[in-house]
């Protein structure tokens, strides 16, 4: 692609310069465009714009290439941990073994809640969704942690990014535990995050929980999958929150909020109440036939991606997990054949093939979290745990980044032009 790129509106001429990256298209440097021509540029949901510079994440959507600091995401899933993950992702590389010791054991310093804090999960109903539970307890621990709120401290936010991703499992397990009304647990800090996790979700404190390794392995995979994903829906939001200077509490209960909706990670949810409603395989062809009708709003939940128009890298790892996972578990679930059946019969579908509809993260991520024992309800909040990691590595990366601004969005409007105003009485 040439360096730079021309451009007339008007018969006036501009010219702007074209950017590259390490690998991933170039792209073209509009920042001076509304200077020079007076115009804006217009793409709603962001699909053609590059909204600011990221060493953290890469994706190929066509090759199904997804890297974390340039480690692929098959590897880092089957050989790496969600800790080393999480450092790679804070720090830029991976850990060596005494650096790997000391984040996770400053993470498990950080897991504990303000007692406090306990008293704010009573005022919720008991059937409040944990999203909800969760977007509201995160937002109020900036009225817990005022030392790692001055984000101008490169110290302080390391803190906050700390205390996130250390108590996110804990606010989780404490919203799972007041749905059930069983008594919340505290953490345990010679266990690993995962099965630290695991235990004050599962656990009761009248016995003492054994962790099976093979779901600890498990959960574990699915948190280093959903860590980061580059500058999608909940990460902008993230992003946006922070521009303004907001804490990171604030910006972390932004992303989760974001990340709730059925389109983004209340996908998961979606997908497993749909491989639920469909039941049986030989009831496949009807829900295809609906997601191909244009009058009809269904759609195949876990399919498609904004990116990923080949193959979803996660969801490869994922298919082969869930197989795993339930074989060991010895559980044999008629919704694990029905998702490969309908796997088997889209990818053969030219609707699907013509629109390169593939499955995604979440197609397999529910069958998986059902059989640990998760209610739909948390598969959002799983992956808010998991992905809080990614959000503040990429708020701490704006933050730091001189070329930083407020997020401002323009618009192209399309109300009425000025008219006055007439008195009730007259209209
Ligand atoms: N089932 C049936 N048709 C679909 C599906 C689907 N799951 N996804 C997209 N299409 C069709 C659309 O109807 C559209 O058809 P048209 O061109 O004839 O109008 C075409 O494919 C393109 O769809 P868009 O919505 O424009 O694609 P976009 O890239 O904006 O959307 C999205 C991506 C939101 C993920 C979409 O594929 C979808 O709704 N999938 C189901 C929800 C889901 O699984 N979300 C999880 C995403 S992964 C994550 O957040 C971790």
């Amino acid at each position: 692609m040439a360096d730079t790129v021309k451009l007339e509106i008007g018969g006036k001429a501009s010219e702007y310069p074209v950017l590259s990256g390490t690998v991933g298209p170039d792209v073209i440097d509009i920042r001076k465009l509304y200077g020079a021509t007076g115009a804006f540029t217009y793409d709603p949901g962001f699909t053609s714009t590059a909204s600011c510079q990221s060493a953290l994440t890469y994706i190929d959507g066509d090759q199904g290439v997804l890297l974390h600091r340039g480690y692929p995401i098959d590897q880092l899933a089957e050989q790496s941990s969600f800790m080393e993950v999480s450092y790679l992702l804070l720090n830029g590389e991976l850990p060596s073994k005494k650096e790997l010791d000391d984040f996770t054991y400053t993470i498990s310093r950080h897991t504990m809640l303000h007692e406090q804090l306990a008293t704010f999960y009573r005022g919720f109903r008991r059937d409040a969704h944990p999203m909800a539970i969760m977007c509201g307890v995160v937002g109020a621990l900036s009225a817990f942690y005022h030392d790692s709120t001055d984000i101008n401290d490169p110290k302080q936010r390391m803190i906050a990014s700390h205390r996130l991703i250390a108590k996110m499992p804990t606010i989780a397990a404490m919203a799972y535990k007041y749905s059930v009304g069983q008594p919340f647990l505290y953490p345990k800090n010679d266990l690993s995050y995962t099965a630290n996790f695991l235990r004050m979700t599962f656990g009761v404190p009248a016995e003492e929980y054994e962790p099976d390794p093979v779901i600890v392995s498990a959960m574990d995979k699915i948190f280093i999958l959903h860590a980061d994903h580059e500058q999608n829906a909940s990460t902008s939001t993230v992003r946006l929150a922070g521009s303004s200077g907001a804490n990171p509490f604030a910006c972390i209960a932004a992303g989760i909020a974001c990340l709730w909706g059925p389109a983004h990670g209340g996908a998961n949810e979606a997908a497993l109440n749909m491989l639920r409603e469909i039941g049986t395989p030989d009831r496949i062809p009807e829900y295809i036939a609906r997601a191909k009708n244009k009058d009809d709003p269904f759609r195949l939940m876990g399919f498609g991606h904004r990116v990923y128009k080949n193959f979803d890298p996660r969801a490869k790892v994922l298919g082969k997990a869930a197989t795993e996972v339930l074989d060991k578990l010895g559980i044999n679930d008629p919704v694990l054949d029905t998702a490969r059946e309908l796997e088997q019969i889209a990818l053969k579908d030219q609707y699907f093939i013509d629109k390169k509809l593939y499955p995604n993260v979440d197609f397999y991520s529910g069958v998986i979290l059902s059989a640990i024992g998760f209610p739909t309800t948390m598969f959002t909040v799983l992956f808010a745990l998991a992905r809080t990691v990614g959000w503040v590595a990429q708020w701490n990366e704006m933050i730091s980044d001189p070329e930083q601004k407020i997020g401002r969005p323009r618009q192209l409007y399309n109300g009425p032009a000025q008219r006055d105003y007439v008195p009730v009485s007259q209209r």
